[in-house]
């Protein structure tokens, strides 16, 4: 491993309150208080995935050296990682805006009300289990955050671990989970393709002894991100065409140096953006390939796009949108987190679109405040029969008819999740008056500088305490 700038690096540990403290991307203020009717034109710079990003620098707790992250979004659930790194001894830096060093020479226990403390909303503490099991042969799960978008529950990784030989005990704190004699390979199948418990085998298996054969695996670009710095490590894992992963255990894994993957979410939500307001913006950063059936999609509702080498620029070429039929999907379906902006530019499309919500079982809690401003949407709680389905049916799916085109007036709402949120702040974009938006601190865990983003594609905002 190279020599890296950790020694050199100037000390930029903060502490949580200086980490939390308002920056210009992170402005003070909890209320976005937008004047709507404008289209959005410019350009936005959008960095690494907030999904790969804070699953790497758990990913940096395997290595027995430094890792150096590159294209790190300043986003609080990037934070809320780093404290939690912090508590277990790793030491983390940032020589440069964007880049983090993470050495784990020093890795020590934590105690369970600090990290409890530290975790917050975010889900990512239960994937720490297979690094510190490594290490320490013990791990604790505080009551586990994340969006409102259903009980998120981790029974998958839970039945992982004991896979692999881990002991789990649940206590009125949360989970203790101990490996008295480490971890062993094992042949898991999921039982759905689930991004997290796939990422918990991933971190788990790399050092196991022996091989171990995931089943039903997620297969996102952000796993496949995860597998290449592994890979990179020094671990040693195979993907095969049917959703199996097989990973042959190692003794040992080096740092690694890596540049994130760009945010598919980010980059979707400003293509939608573009749609709902009769824009256009350039996306710098996004790739097509990782966005092939976003693009699709967005091709049939009657947007336009050019995919250009540094980025790809999403506009509305004037004329009517067109009602759509969409599924969310595993990956490569279309996902999940780019239903929500899609649906407020569809509020503008001529016609009903069916939007069919098959990967968690409540992600149109956003919908109400689109309904208050005017928007034709109705959801159905357990979802439609529609004769052309390409996804299988689940129990807990759902779907939401959008019927258009509605002209919506500015309203007051409260930001109720982060990709949902940011749909709120699109539709008080497309609206004609003003929106009060509050709970704005949600948009800082997974949307970088967007504040100024929304300045430099000519937005009427402000934001008031
Ligand atoms: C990840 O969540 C992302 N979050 C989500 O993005 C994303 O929407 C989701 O993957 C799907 O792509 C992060 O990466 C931090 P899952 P995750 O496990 O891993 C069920 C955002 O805004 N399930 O693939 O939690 C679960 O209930 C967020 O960035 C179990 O039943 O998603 C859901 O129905 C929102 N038991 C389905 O699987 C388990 O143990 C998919 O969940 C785990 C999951």
């Amino acid at each position: 491993m190279a020599q890296t700038s950790v020694e050199s690096a100037h000390d930029a540990s903060r502490t949580a309150a200086q980490d939390a403290a308002p920056t210009p991307e992170t402005p003070s203020g909890d209320t976005l208080v937008i004047r709507g009717g404008k289209p959005l034109r410019g350009r936005v710079d959008v960095r690494g995935a907030k999904n790969l990003a804070t699953k790497a620098m758990v990913a940096a707790l395997l290595g027995d050296g430094p890792s150096i992250l590159q294209d790190v979004p300043q986003i609080s659930d990037v934070g809320v990682v780093r404290r939690m790194l912090d508590a277990y001894g790793v030491a983390v830096t940032s020589p440069e805006e964007g880049v983090l060093v993470l050495d784990p020479k020093n890795v020590e226990r934590a105690h369970f009300a600090q990290i409890d403390a530290l975790a917050g909303s975010s889900r990512i503490p239960i994937l720490f289990c297979g690094p510190l099991l490594h290490r320490l042969g013990e791990a604790l799960i505080p009551d586990l955050g994340g969006c409102r978008i259903g009980d998120r529950p981790i029974d998958f990784h839970l039945d992982a671990l004991r896979a692999f030989g881990a002991v789990v005990d649940k206590s009125y704190e949360g989970i203790r989970i101990t490996a008295p004699h480490g971890l062993t390979g094992a042949n898991i199948e999921l039982p759905y393709p689930s991004v997290g418990a796939t990422e918990q085998v991933l971190l788990s298996a790399v050092k196991a002894r022996g091989v171990t054969e995931l089943k039903n695996a997620a297969i996102e670009p952000e796993i496949m991100d995860l597998i290449a710095i592994l890979q990179k490590m020094g671990a040693i894992i195979w993907t095969e065409p049917n959703r199996t992963i097989f990973i042959e255990g190692v003794e040992r894994l080096s740092g690694y140096t890596h540049r994130s993957i760009f945010d598919r979410n980010e980059a979707a939500s400003w293509a939608s953006a573009a749609l709902a307001t009769g824009g256009d913006i350039f996306v710098k950063g996004a790739k097509q390939l990782e966005l092939l059936t976003f693009l699709n999609v967005f091709r049939k509702v009657g947007g336009a796009f050019d995919v250009q080498e540094d980025g790809i620029r999403f506009w509305h070429p004037g004329g009517t949108l067109r009602a759509a039929q969409v599924e969310t999907d595993v990956h490569p379906g279309f996902m999940t987190d780019w239903q929500q902006p899609l649906i407020v530019a569809l509020t503008q499309a001529v016609g009903t679109s069916i939007v069919h919500e098959t990967v968690y079982e409540n992600r149109f809690g956003f919908i109400d405040a689109l309904v208050e401003m005017g928007a034709d949407i109705v959801v159905h709680e357990d979802g439609l029969e529609s004769v052309t389905r390409r996804v299988p049916r689940r129990k807990l799916e759902q779907a939401a008819v959008v019927t258009g085109p509605t002209k919506l007036h500015g309203a007051n709402m409260e930001i109720p999740d982060l990709r949902g949120g940011f749909s709120h702040i699109i539709a008080a974009l497309t609206a004609e008056g003003e929106s009060r938006l509050t709970n704005l601190s949600l948009i800082n865990r997974g949307y970088e500088h967007f504040a100024e983003k929304l300045r430099d594609l000519g937005a009427d905002f402000s934001i008031e305490d």
